[in-house]
């Protein structure tokens, strides 16, 4: 009887969990949305995917956007690589989609094919800047163009996705997002923070992103979550918070300036993954100190290594 009642238990568990891992689509959009290229749109729009899609899908040792091996995800779950972005008609993936879909994939999460994705999630990013980074990526410029190789294509496993349709919490289209005001830095700043994804990894965990309203995130920019720096050493997003014992409440705008653009610190050469802002203008990085400053300090201790 025990027996029996055993498995009927954990007949009911694998039920929920297939049922769970049936449920992997959502709707797309049917938008026609059109990008309207300018040559401001694509400066701006290099600018955002040099500063935001290039810490997942740049290749340094080729220069392109060929897509690379995100290496902060569990083994257990599987292996997912990014995208290769560039015009490529056998392994490009951006040439694929609309720019109705792209904008889609920006702001819910959910891609053409109706799969969850979260890394590129920017509900709040404004439609001129989505319409920027669209009107790079059909650019002609060399990062782009056509490399017809692979880096690897994402695979889950069982538990990998299994996982990911629990977590898989598309966002309602947002529509009309507009640019904070130019003379507003604080606000920019704040926009900033959140279409570069620097709270992604500045906060308590990977899993706890609130990408609708960044500031509510758990430990918002108050750093600890470990990463695989270089040859898969650990390391640990700082606490950016304006704490002095623990945060950069000593920085100076110009040490900060430093740490973002050239990646060095007060006291130590920053390493990866915290990326190199080398296109962002200084102006954006005055505005992004400037909104640290309206942050609360938290003290919290973060391992340098
Ligand atoms: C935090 C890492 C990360 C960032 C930042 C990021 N991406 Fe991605 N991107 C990924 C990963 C990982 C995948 C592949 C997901 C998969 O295969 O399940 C992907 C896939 C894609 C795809 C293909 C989706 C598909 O249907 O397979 C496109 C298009 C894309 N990204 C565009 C962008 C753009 C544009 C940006 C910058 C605005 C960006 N990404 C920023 C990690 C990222
Ligand atoms: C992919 C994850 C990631 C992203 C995105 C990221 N960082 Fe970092 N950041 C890190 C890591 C990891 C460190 C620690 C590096 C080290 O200790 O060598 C760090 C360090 C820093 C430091 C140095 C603080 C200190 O300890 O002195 C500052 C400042 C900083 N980041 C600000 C930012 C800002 C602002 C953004 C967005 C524009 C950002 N980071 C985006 C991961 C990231």
């Amino acid at each position: 009887m025990r027996n029996l009642k055993q498995y009927a238990f954990i007949g009911i568990i694998m039920t929920i969990i297939v049922v769970i891992s049936c449920k992997t689509r959502f709707d797309t959009t049917t938008s026609t949305y059109k990008a309207v290229a300018s040559p401001k749109a694509f400066e701006r729009g290099k600018e955002l995917a040099f500063s935001n899609c290039a810490g997942c899908h740049y290749d340094h040792s080729v220069n392109k956007f060929i897509g690379t091996q995100i290496h902060d995800v569990p083994g257990i779950a599987g292996k997912v690589f990014s995208a290769n972005l560039t015009h490529s008609k056998t392994n490009g993936i951006a040439p694929k989609y609309s720019d109705a879909e792209i904008r889609y994939l920006l702001k819910t999460g959910i891609a053409r094919d109706g799969r969850y994705m979260a890394y590129m999630l920017r509900p709040n990013m404004a439609e001129e800047d989505i319409n920027a980074i669209i009107v790079y990526l059909r650019s002609d410029d060399p990062a782009v163009s056509a490399a017809d190789t692979t880096v690897g294509l994402t695979h889950f496993t069982f538990i990998g996705k299994a996982y990911m349709d629990m977590e898989a919490k598309p966002i309602r289209y947002k529509a009309n997002v507009k640019m904070p005001a130019k003379n507003d830095a604080i606000a920019n700043g704040y926009y900033l923070i959140d279409n570069l994804g620097c709270f992604h990894c500045h906060s308590q965990s990977l899993k706890s992103i609130d990408y609708q309203y960044p500031d509510k995130t758990k430990g918002y920019l108050a750093g600890g979550i470990k990463f695989k720096g270089e040859n898969g050493t650990e390391i640990y997003a700082s606490n950016i918070t304006p704490d002095k014992n623990t945060g950069i409440g000593n920085y100076t705008e110009a040490d900060f300036l430093k740490a973002l653009k050239y990646g060095v610190a007060p006291d130590r050469k920053l390493k990866i993954p915290m990326p190199k802002f080398t296109m962002l203008k200084d102006s954006e990085i005055n505005a992004i100190y400037a909104y640290l400053q309206t942050v609360q300090p938290k003290y919290n201790v973060v391992k340098k290594m």
